[in-house]
């Protein structure tokens, strides 16, 4: 593979994936497609070179420019989405519009240059586990969407699988587990609480806290995308994760203590509506069948890092704060 579209290049997932890229794959050039959405930031991709990457500044819902785009490429990894739950239950519309709309032009041009796919979902399209449940999401759990976005995603899954088995699309679909890393918005759980003790607000934690997100490093996840977009098998869907099952609370408490931070020095918020229970993914066929290992074993160093990260990086954050906790605060959250 020489050349890469990735969509979605400029936002948390997309712009870490890209940095990979470039780190680990010497002779591939990567160009981004990214409409610079309220999560999209040029920042992002600062400091790569010219002559590895090229930044296309538009929409995946603009066929011409997609199909331009495909003509000359090998692959397109496809991150770009709509990508917060409680923006889809606030407004579902653009989720609708970026991720149904957005994959199936993507799907078309694939098709018309017979481009290698790899379609980037989440584990949230399985619905949610009781915490209980002994059990974990496989390649063979049943769809069962629980929000406006999580549906939106499910339905992108289910075109490519269509445009597989239909038209002969040479696609792959990846299922992952909730990330954390640098570049994360600031209204994603993590970021949000370590922006804002360092703002001077308290942390916000929504229902009972027991919810439980299954943490992958975000390095982890570009290096299984690699993995299956190189070695994975066409029609095939690959979930990742790295057994980093823990509960909000649990999260929380670990982000107060690297700030010195007593366990109670935070605000319980109303919760989300229909807000998943558990969510954990068994990636045994990854591991089996392709030989990916996650190499971030450690979620506390990893937190601690990323702690650092938006410690070191005020100026990055610091402009969607207002705004993001306005937002929030209209909600009651
Ligand atoms: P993000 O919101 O941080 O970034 C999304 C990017 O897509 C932004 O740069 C935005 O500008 C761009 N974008 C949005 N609409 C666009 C459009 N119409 N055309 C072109 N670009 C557009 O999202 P993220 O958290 O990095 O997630 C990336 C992908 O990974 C998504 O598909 C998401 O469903 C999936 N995913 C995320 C997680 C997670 O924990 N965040 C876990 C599993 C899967
Ligand atoms: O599982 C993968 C999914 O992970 C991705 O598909 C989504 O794109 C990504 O946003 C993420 O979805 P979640 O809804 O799990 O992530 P979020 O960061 O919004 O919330 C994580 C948990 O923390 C969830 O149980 C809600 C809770 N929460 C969130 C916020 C923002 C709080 O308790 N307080 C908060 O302030």
């Amino acid at each position: 593979m020489r050349s890469i579209v990735v969509t979605g290049g400029a936002g948390f997932i997309g712009s870490n994936f890209v940095h990979w890229v470039v780190d680990n794959q010497p002779d591939v050039h990567v160009t981004v497609l990214d409409a610079l959405t309220y999560a999209g930031n040029r920042e992002n991709l600062a400091g790569i070179p010219d002559d590895r990457l090229t930044f296309v500044h538009g929409d995946i819902c603009d066929e011409g420019l997609v199909d331009e785009l495909f003509a000359s490429t090998d692959a397109c990894v496809h991150f770009a989405a709509e990508s917060h739950n409680d923006n889809s239950i606030a407004d579902p519309s653009p989720f609708l519009r970026t991720n149904v709309q957005g994959t199936y032009v993507l799907l078309e041009a694939a098709r018309r240059h017979d481009v290698r796919f790899h379609h980037v979902s989440t584990d949230e399209v399985y619905g949610d586990l009781a915490l209980d449940d002994p059990a974990r999401f496989t390649e063979d759990t049943p769809y069962h969407p629980s929000s406006p976005y999580s549906s939106t995603k499910a339905a992108s899954d289910m075109l490519v699988r269509a445009w597989v088995r239909t038209y002969g699309v040479r696609a792959t679909i990846s299922n992952c587990s909730n990330n954390y890393g640098p570049y994360q918005h600031v209204e994603k759980f993590i970021p949000r609480q370590i922006t804002n003790v360092l703002s001077g607000r308290r942390p916000k934690l929504y229902g009972d806290g027991l919810n439980v997100r299954d943490w992958i490093h975000t390095e982890d996840h570009s290096s299984a995308v690699w993995a299956i977009l190189e070695r994975g098998k066409i029609g095939e869907t690959y979930l990742i994760g790295a057994d980093g099952e823990k509960n909000n609370i649990e999260v929380l408490e670990a982000i107060l203590e690297a700030f010195g931070l007593g366990p109670d020095e935070f605000d319980w918020v109303k919760d989300r509506p229909g807000h998943d229970r558990r969510y954990a993914i068994d990636s045994a066929k990854l591991r089996a069948e392709l030989g990916w290992r996650p190499s971030h074993d450690d979620f506390a160093a990893g937190l601690a890092e990323t702690v650092e990260w938006y410690r070191q990086n005020e100026d990055w954050w610091k402009p969607a704060k207002e705004a993001t906790e306005a937002k929030y605060e209209a909600q009651g959250q």
